[in-house]
């Protein structure tokens, strides 16, 4: 892609608004008229192969409206061959119901064509961000537009990392003309399982270059947290969006709900108390005590041995 032709950072940003995650189990309501959310996001994989009523819904509510296509596929960072077969039906997908731009992850969801379903994380230095580069402008080329990566949450770090997120994010970011997808919420995780405080990470990070953000609930379990989108937002969560919002500009904001989904007017509540954070004064950056990790204290030198143990014990159950 000739990144000549992406406007500036602060351009065309398009903030959206306060968006929702589409939930199956809402639909309904939605196509009644019942939500009064401003945009969508849509999990890409729900809709690449779809047809009869999850087509139908899709449609629908692209019609009615903005739309924006988030996967978990891409794998980005992975060292297996750009999948164009998943890229060519997103592309598809995009053509169908325009989204306002497609987002994935900083991560790598598998090799030799197994999927872990996992958004598994990299570790951060030049030779990772020249491959990961190189990969984005790539798939950037194939979709005609540039893409934006979220993130992700992390539960280690590597040995082999030489550069902190927000530097490395930023660099892509400057290499390839893609956009960034803040997730707030992931911040909060990645920073408590690695005994690291959030106000830190978000001290770098580039937030000229954010498209959209998001907001999630987790699940603290005292030694560590899990992303688990099953609850509401938490208070330290909402703190840090304060300070997002404040020092994006304001963008676009989706909550994601993937587990004990409640209904969808509750999911909307929760979605406009975003409203009481974005307008409010500016906060001092929380002084929390940094909590040391207890899911890795010492940082590891090569993911395989450590990720997801079951994970990889499927990967090779499958692949056997
Ligand atoms: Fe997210």
């Amino acid at each position: 892609m000739d990144n000549s032709s992406i406007s500036h950072p602060s351009e065309g940003r398009d903030n959206l608004g306060l968006g929702l995650g589409l939930r199956h189990c809402h639909a309904d309501q939605i196509l009644a008229g019942e939500s009064s959310v401003s945009w969508f996001e849509v999990i890409s994989e729900n809709y690449l192969d779809s047809g009869g009523k999850s087509k139908y819904v899709l449609d629908q509510i692209a019609e009615r409206y903005p739309i924006v296509c988030h996967g978990v596929s891409m794998s980005i960072g992975s060292t297996a061959p750009i999948d164009f077969g998943y890229l060519g039906k997103l592309k598809d997908l995009a053509k169908r119901v325009q989204p306002k731009w497609i987002s994935d992850h900083l991560c790598w969801t598998g090799v030799m064509g197994i999927n872990s379903h996992d958004l598994l994380p990299l570790p951060l230095n030049e030779t990772t961000l020249k491959h990961v580069a190189n990969r984005v402008s790539i798939i950037q080329d194939f979709l005609e537009r540039p893409i934006v990566l979220e993130n992700p949450s992390t539960y280690l770090s590597f040995k082999h990392s030489t550069l902190d997120e927000p530097a490395f994010l930023k660099q892509l970011v400057q290499e390839t003309g893609c956009r960034l997808l803040l997730d707030v919420n992931n911040v909060f995780v990645t920073a408590y399982n690695n005994g690291a405080d959030p106000n830190e990470y978000l001290d770098q990070f580039p937030f000229e270059y954010v498209q959209q953000m998001h907001l999630a609930g987790h699940e603290d379990c005292g030694t560590h947290i899990i992303d688990t989108h099953d609850q509401p937002v938490r208070d330290e969560v909402w703190d840090l969006y304060r300070r997002c919002w404040e020092k994006t500009g304001g963008v676009a904001t989706c909550l994601e709900w993937d587990g004990n989904i409640p209904s969808l007017s509750e999911c909307e509540a929760e979605l406009y108390k975003a409203r009481s954070y974005q307008d409010s004064e500016r906060a001092e950056p929380l002084k929390r005590k940094r909590r040391k990790s207890a899911v890795s204290s010492e940082p590891i030198s090569t993911p395989i041995s450590f990720i997801l143990p079951d994970v990889m014990e499927s990967i090779s159950n499958e692949a056997s």
